[in-house]
């Protein structure tokens, strides 16, 4: 049984304050402990904030945007995998497609990534998905297939069991248009298939896929119900704090 997983992506948003405000918003909306496992990624600026707020509520775990492969050195701007564990993060979303498209990661930079997670014990939620044009020319399976077989290569099965995978249409981040339940179910079992493929049958069965592209809370539950979708990767709607409860409550009752 795959433990479902919500996670919050803030994005660009939230100053500390805020931050710190939205958590405790938060937590008086879902309690002091959760069916499902959920994970806020601030902006770097915010994630000491978000610890803080969380203070003892263990069961919400924090997650980076984004980071550099390398351990340390002269890359002025960047973020390593060890100052992010120096921060208590556990997850790390690499692969977005705003990285993809707007500072030009391929899927080769996504797998250096990856794999410099995992050296860190840090778990990598790695994002794929097809453009509106790859969908309508018929290349859903083939765009999936090379960005999860790039992403994830030379990792071992329990490397993958780690790793999250989020299939995030790209037409329907942002845009209030989501995947119908039916056609993010297709996409997540055509991942899953593929998972098995570059590992064994047994491992892909045990890795938790997240639907993301404008999940709300009014359909966050219907898309929870599909088999293969273990959770979702929330944008715009985590930026209110009982928005986001709805959704992870959703995801609950499922
Ligand atoms: P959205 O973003 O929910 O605002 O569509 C999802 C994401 O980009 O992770």
């Amino acid at each position: 049984m795959r433990k479902k997983i919500i996670a919050a992506n803030w994005k660009m948003n939230m100053t500390q304050s805020e931050a710190a405000d939205f958590v405790a918003t938060f937590l008086l909306e879902i309690g002091e402990s959760t069916e499902v496992e959920v994970v806020i990624l601030p902006p770097f600026t915010a994630i000491a904030a978000v610890n803080g707020a969380l203070d003892q509520a263990q069961h919400i775990k924090v997650g980076a945007q984004n980071m550099h492969w390398e351990r340390s050195g002269a890359f002025t701007g960047e973020i390593s995998p060890a100052m992010l564990r120096d921060l208590f993060v556990r997850y790390v979303v690499l692969g977005h497609s705003e990285r993809r498209t707007l500072f030009g990661e391929t899927d080769e930079i996504v797998n250096r990534k990856v794999r410099a997670a995992h050296e860190a014990m840090l778990r990598p939620i790695v994002c794929v998905g097809e453009t509106l044009e790859q969908r309508e020319r018929g290349d859903v399976e083939k765009v999936l297939g090379t960005q999860l077989r790039g992403g994830l290569a030379r990792l071992g099965a329990k490397e993958l069991h780690e790793t999250v995978i989020a299939y995030e249409p790209v037409w329907a981040i942002g845009t209030g248009k989501t995947a119908t339940a039916e056609q993010a179910q297709e996409a997540h079992a055509f991942i899953r298939r593929t998972l098995g493929e570059i590992s064994d049958d047994a491992t892909a069965d045990k890795i938790r896929i997240q639907y993301g592209g404008s999940v709300k809370p009014d359909n966050a539950r219907t898309l929870m119900t599909q088999p293969d979708i273990d959770g979702a990767l929330v944008g715009g709607a985590s930026l209110d704090p009982r928005s986001f409860a709805q959704i992870v409550q959703g995801a609950q009752e499922e």
